[in-house]
């Protein structure tokens, strides 16, 4: 028995050791929209200007507020993440808070998701007025800087005269593709908030090919994409001006020499996807519909019970879809794994479904 077990798990790693080897792809989730690379070419300039922001909060004071607005895929993001990173391994005196308002288009849902990071606790049911005041409470006597991502998705941007009379000692950055936004808000919020604006710039074909590059090196195995190929890929991606339309052509154009059982990504596998790229949605996977994030909040709030009693929270705050239409956005979400569902045995009252955060 034991001897029958060596051998069975000799085997397991010569097939792992195979699989490692013929594959093109080393890394997947380097090639991910999400990924935050530990540098950022051609970003440099703007990670300063955003660090000098923030730089008179080392010394207890407020720090400068930013509006941060481009095109979508040319690095707001990943700047912002990256710098939040870097301040969260080197102090503990000012505390980075990401959000992405698209996921939380209310002042509640803003709250109680900034409580959730921060560990605050607050009884369920609460106003998000005491919310904040909890929040106000754990970060006493600390900076705090908060990135407000999406933030035109925000259904009442009153919030941000809270967070800016509440928190003296803050460094507020919001982020939009839409240039115009401040000009949308109350001229009270804009006059309390002084916010100064960033504008990113789209990159040159050349930085594009320099940052897809630096991708095809951590994530795919070496001499799997020749230079003329990755060339290829950044025409294409430079004129659409999202660098996400890079990342997709390099991993699916290696999941396809793979599936061909090749070692190398020829033109063809790039040609093909070209094809498709204006049916599919290339696009920030953080990014969930209205009904969406409040089906997650739902999850949240019952993590791990029935369908049924997932939805009546879901309509508790303030969700409209029909308990049929939930189902269907639950199955989607459990696709794209945001949610996790699995079926019950039959009870007495039937079959039924238990949704989980995933
Ligand atoms: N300078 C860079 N170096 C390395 N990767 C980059 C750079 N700029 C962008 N990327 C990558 O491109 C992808 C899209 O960037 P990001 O998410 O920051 O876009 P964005 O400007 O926030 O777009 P949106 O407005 O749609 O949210 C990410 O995977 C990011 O890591
Ligand atoms: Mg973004």
């Amino acid at each position: 028995m034991e001897k029958l077990k060596k051998w069975v798990n000799k085997l397991a790693n010569i097939f792992e050791t195979s699989n490692k080897i013929s594959g093109i792809i080393k890394n997947e989730d380097i090639l991910g929209y999400e990924y935050v690379p530990k540098k950022l070419p051609y970003r440099e300039g703007q990670i300063d200007e955003i660090a000098d922001a923030m730089k008179p909060m080392l010394n207890g004071s407020k720090g400068t507020n930013l509006f941060i607005t481009g095109a979508p895929g040319i690095g707001k993001t990943a700047s912002l993440k990256w710098i939040l990173n870097e301040l969260d391994d080197h102090t503990d005196n000012i505390i980075p808070i990401y959000i992405n308002c698209w996921n939380h288009r209310t002042k509640y849902f803003i709250f109680t998701e900034i409580a959730g990071k921060l560990k605050v606790s607050f009884t369920m049911g609460k106003s998000a007025e005491h919310i904040l005041q909890n929040i106000k409470f754990k970060l006493k006597n600390k900076g705090v800087v908060f990135v407000f991502d999406e933030i035109d998705k925000v259904e009442d941007s009153d919030f941000l005269y809270q967070i800016v009379s509440m928190f003296p000692m803050s460094c507020i950055i919001l982020v939009s593709n839409s240039s115009d936004y401040l000009l949308k808000i109350e001229p009270r919020i804009k006059s309390r908030l002084m916010a100064r604006t960033m504008n990113f710039k789209p990159y040159t074909l050349d930085e594009i090919q320099g940052i897809l590059k630096e991708r095809q090196k951590l994530g795919l195995r070496a001499n799997s994409l020749d230079p003329q190929h990755l060339r290829q890929i950044a025409v294409v991606t430079h004129g659409r001006e999202d660098v996400r339309v890079g990342l997709f052509l390099l991993k699916e154009s290696a999941k396809s020499a793979e599936k061909s059982g090749r070692r190398k990504i020829i033109e063809e596998d790039i040609k093909e996807l070209i094809k498709q790229l204006d049916c599919v949605v290339i696009g920030n996977t953080e990014k969930l519909s209205q009904d969406e994030s409040m089906i997650l909040e739902a999850v949240k709030a019952r993590n791990g019970n029935v369908s049924g009693e997932v939805y009546d929270k879901y309509k508790d705050l303030g969700g409209e879809l029909s308990y049929r239409s939930f189902k269907r956005y639950v199955k989607r979400m459990s696709l794209l794994d945001i949610l996790k569902t699995e079926e019950t045995g039959s009870g007495f009252k039937g079959k039924s479904t238990i949704i989980s955060l995933n």
